[in-house]
């Protein structure tokens, strides 16, 4: 499969959702990436339901939210309506897991699970072929901007390992500091979905530069 590329707006300009929208749907970019914060789970705040509602009426590809957010369960129903594809909730966040994953695909989205860092892979052991996508922190959430921690190249194919003996068709997606440096060897590793902000939004031509991280 080839990689999908998932531009996270966190990066894009606040007050011009719709042109930098378009341009995403022009672009090879495969998701939009939403990240969705409360101050709580992660010390900041993004934006939140408003926000998404009017990303989701210019986009014309699939929705990737990833819920920065503590009690995640309260609001599922609430991110379907908005239009999202994948629904991704914290490992860190979810005291029954394997309940909010049911929840998220009895409401029609994709489960995600992100890991923190310092999250073990092993915790997925038990619920691996549940997971739609797994989402590995290569920063720790928050912010955008932040260099990449290199550690997450072992914790891909350690988790390429599980995923491929439970024979699970999970994908790997990589959150946080990714650029043309890095994305090779995360590819090499097992990543299957490439997030990337400030990469994206800070180029001279975010168009070409997604078109060169879908060229890898
Ligand atoms: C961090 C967010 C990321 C962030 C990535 O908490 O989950 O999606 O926007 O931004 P960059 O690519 O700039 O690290
Ligand atoms: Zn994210």
């Amino acid at each position: 499969m080839p990689t999908l590329i998932a531009p996270s707006l966190l990066a894009a300009d606040f007050a011009n959702l719709q042109r930098d929208s378009e341009m995403l749907n022009k672009s090879e970019a495969d998701w939009f990436h939403i990240d969705i914060m409360d101050g709580v789970f992660v010390p900041n705040i993004s934006f939140g339901m408003p926000a998404l509602k009017a990303i989701a009426k210019h986009a014309t590809k699939p929705l990737d939210v990833h819920l920065m957010i503590v009690n995640p369960d309260q609001y599922i129903e609430t991110f379907a309506e908005l239009g999202s594809a994948v629904l991704t909730v914290h490992y860190e966040a979810c005291d029954h897991l394997h309940r909010t994953l049911q929840k998220i695909k009895s409401c029609g989205m994709k489960a995600g699970v992100a890991l923190n860092p310092h999250t073990p892979i092993t915790v997925l052991e038990s619920i691996i072929k549940d997971v739609d996508v797994v989402c590995l922190m290569s920063v720790n959430p928050g912010f955008g901007g932040q260099s990449f921690i290199e550690e997450t190249y072992t914790k891909v194919r350690t988790l390429k390992t599980l995923i491929r003996e439970k024979e699970s068709a999970t994908l790997i997606e990589i959150d946080g500091g990714v650029t043309n440096k890095n994305a090779k060897q995360l590819i090499n590793a097992g990543a299957d979905v490439l997030v990337a902000g400030s990469y994206v939004f800070g180029a001279e031509d975010p168009i070409q530069t997604i078109a060169g991280l879908k060229e890898i």
